[in-house]
């Protein structure tokens, strides 16, 4: 059953399957450094770990997006690698280089040696920000929680940063599967016990971020990524029976596996920029979150972006039989710093505007 405040929502009408008035859209990193006033309050904080460990910052960072664009939904303002970090790793972000971890896993000690979280506690800072959130945000804004998938956050243990080529992992994939699953097994039941404490603090959906799922060859992406990500569902699912609470999965590369995707037990499926829509919407019977190359925030212009968007409505109507039902619009990965808040306001409006019901 959908609550009060549910009703009014397009997101989550669309997200279970429902008409809504027009074609809801949030932006993957909607805050963050392209808006002047996150800059300023990431500079108060100090530091970005600072900014996602303190709940007040936090909020105001969240609610920053929602006051300069007609959002349809709002995500809790975080970074998927505090999971690996309450299991004990030592993170820091460095200008210009991302993330790492001082302490990469190198062993099956290491794997052993990584903390079971307990999300309420080890996590207090997250659950107060999505409290706070259930205060202040207007009562039509859903919340969405979220988690980084078991791959992608083995991605980064096992690499200690960003990678390009991922030889480190694969090493694993290829020479040590069985330590990999141990691992996966480990980050699997921190990464659903995570959402679960996320949907008991108020969540309204959730969603898992597979950002490098993309970079396995099928079989082994059924192998160490689909396998974990049902794993979460499914424990998730054994926690909370009752749960209604939709999920989102986003395999950034996943295009060419809609049809493995399709079997998971989740609500939508996001797609990046590289899949026509129409074609997605053919293969999946799930609700489509996608698909805007966020480059083009950076680079294009108002007029330009709003063909795009008309091209992509249209592609997704003549798929679905001339309904807009089903499709949620987002960015195909995270906006960058670069793009122009113009352009964030042209998209916005061209999506509402283009798919009015
Ligand atoms: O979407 C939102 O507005 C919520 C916030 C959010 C952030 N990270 C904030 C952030 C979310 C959902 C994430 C998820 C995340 N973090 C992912 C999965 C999504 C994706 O992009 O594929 C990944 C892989 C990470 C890991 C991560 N965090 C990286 C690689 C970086 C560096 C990126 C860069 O461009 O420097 C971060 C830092 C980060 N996370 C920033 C923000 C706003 C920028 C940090 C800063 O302010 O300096």
């Amino acid at each position: 059953m959908l609550g009060i405040k549910d009703m009014n929502s397009n997101f989550l009408k669309v997200l279970n399957q429902q008409s809504a008035e027009h074609t809801p859209i949030w932006l993957m990193r909607q805050a963050g450094r392209y808006l002047p006033e996150y800059r300023k309050t990431r500079e108060q904080a100090g530091s970005f770990l600072n900014l996602c460990k303190n709940p007040d910052l936090a909020t105001e960072v969240t609610l920053q997006p929602l006051r300069r664009f007609a959002l349809d939904a709002s995500i809790m303002f975080s970074d998927i690698l505090v999971v690996p970090e309450a299991m004990g790793m030592h993170l820091y972000f460095s200008d210009g280089e991302g993330p790492k971890f001082t302490n990469p896993l190198q062993s099956s000690l290491d794997v052993d040696a990584l903390k079971v979280i307990e999300p309420d506690f080890d996590l207090a800072y997250v659950m107060q920000l999505i409290r706070n959130l259930k205060q202040e945000l207007p009562r039509n804004t859903p919340l969405i929680g979220f988690s980084g998938s078991p791959w992608t956050l083995a991605c980064y243990m096992i690499e200690g940063g960003s990678s390009k080529n991922y030889e480190k992992i694969k090493t694993w994939v290829y020479s040590h599967p069985q330590q990999l699953h141990n691992l996966l097994d480990k980050v699997s039941i921190a990464v659903a016990d995570y959402l679960v404490a996320q949907i008991k603090a108020g969540v309204d959906t959730v969603m898992l971020f597979d950002s490098w799922g993309g970079v396995l060859s099928e079989a082994k992406f059924i192998e160490f990524s689909h396998a974990y990500l049902a794993k979460v569902l499914q424990r998730i699912q054994l926690s909370l029976p009752a749960n209604k609470t939709p999920s989102i999965v986003f395999t950034k590369g996943g295009g060419v596996w809609l049809e493995q995707l399709d079997q998971l037990k989740c609500n939508a499926l996001g797609v990046d920029w590289t899949i026509d829509i129409g074609k997605a919407r053919s293969q999946t019977t799930k609700v489509i979150q996608g698909n805007l190359d966020p480059v083009m925030l950076s680079v294009a212009n108002p007029s330009i972006i709003k063909t795009e968007v008309s091209r992509i409505i249209q592609a997704y109507r003549e798929a679905n039989a001339g309904d807009l039902t089903g499709h949620i619009f987002n960015l195909g990965h995270g906006i960058l710093p670069s793009a122009k808040l113009d352009n964030v306001s042209a998209l916005i409006d061209a999506v509402h505007e283009l798919s009015q019901r």
